[in-house]
């Protein structure tokens, strides 16, 4: 027997809400963090200065292509670059994190309700424009471009390595090896930033996600569980890992200015 259509329940104004917890809480705690990293990031990436301490180089800046340091890679500044611009050497590669971070599946919900209130949060009043017809979701152009995360996967994997590269070097004092402060800063953000990358939705569909069945595939089954079990606790990650780098900088950046003094464990 076929069923009347429910009636559609009268669209909400914008903000309106039966709801009595304390929904706004969430967004306004990522709004404040998320834009505080924004421009804390911004910031440091513009200055081009004080980003190395020793054998610390800030994740910000690695990995450092040109410059006079020894954590350069291509040696010098090349003549070629325009004077008038500046250089920073975050600004040639803070796109490529920056991007996977803008575009990662929870990042995505969290700032579309914080920043653009769209939505504001479940069961609130949308802005006009959502029940005027002309929404258009993530299907259709500009925000199809999001898309692109699983790209930006592929470069924030060869990130870590560069970063868990650093904190080999990050051992390597001008007396021989040894581990300080720093050395344990830099670690502990890459094993943050490698739990909140491995955990990526992208790479649970790479490593099998995409198959109908994992019976029979016991290493696509093994590797599935694990990004699962990561991808269960992405949020946390992803937070974890943000404010670590964020303090990774500002670790190696006070060491360089000389108001910290970086301790040496042995
Ligand atoms: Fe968050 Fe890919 S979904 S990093």
């Amino acid at each position: 027997m076929a069923h009347a259509p429910l009636p559609l329940a009268p669209p909400r104004r914008f903000g309106e809400t039966s709801r009595r917890d304390a929904w706004w809480v969430q967004s306004a705690v990522t709004f404040a963090i998320l834009g505080a990293f924004v421009v804390y990031a911004t910031w440091a990436a513009f200055q081009g200065a004080y980003y190395e301490s020793g054998p610390y180089l800030s994740p910000f800046y690695s990995p450092l292509l040109f410059g006079d340091s020894t954590h350069a890679w291509f040696g010098p500044q090349p003549a070629w670059w325009p004077h008038a611009l500046p250089f920073s050497a975050a600004l040639l590669i803070l796109w490529a994190p920056g991007g996977f971070r803008f575009t990662c599946y929870y990042y995505r919900g969290a700032y579309y309700k914080a920043f653009w209130a769209d939505p504001v949060s479940c069961a609130v009043g949308e802005p006009g424009f959502r029940t005027t017809g002309r929404y258009r979701g993530e299907r259709y152009f500009p925000l199809i471009v999001q898309n692109v995360h699983r790209y930006f996967l592929y470069i924030a994997l060869g990130f870590l390595v560069v970063l868990a590269y650093d904190v080999v070097k990050a051992t390597r004092f001008p007396d021989g090896f040894g581990i300080g402060v720093g050395t344990l800063v830099l670690a502990a953000n890459v094993v943050l930033l490698g739990c909140y990358t491995l955990g990526c939705h992208s790479l649970r569909h790479v490593v099998g996600g995409y198959l109908d069945r994992l019976h029979g595939r016991p290493a696509r089954k093994a590797a599935y569980d694990c990004v699962s079990c990561l991808n269960r606790v992405h949020m946390r990650f992803a937070w974890a890992s943000l404010v670590s780098v964020a303090f990774a900088d500002l670790y190696v950046r006070l060491c360089a200015m000389g108001i910290w003094h970086d301790a040496r464990i042995f």
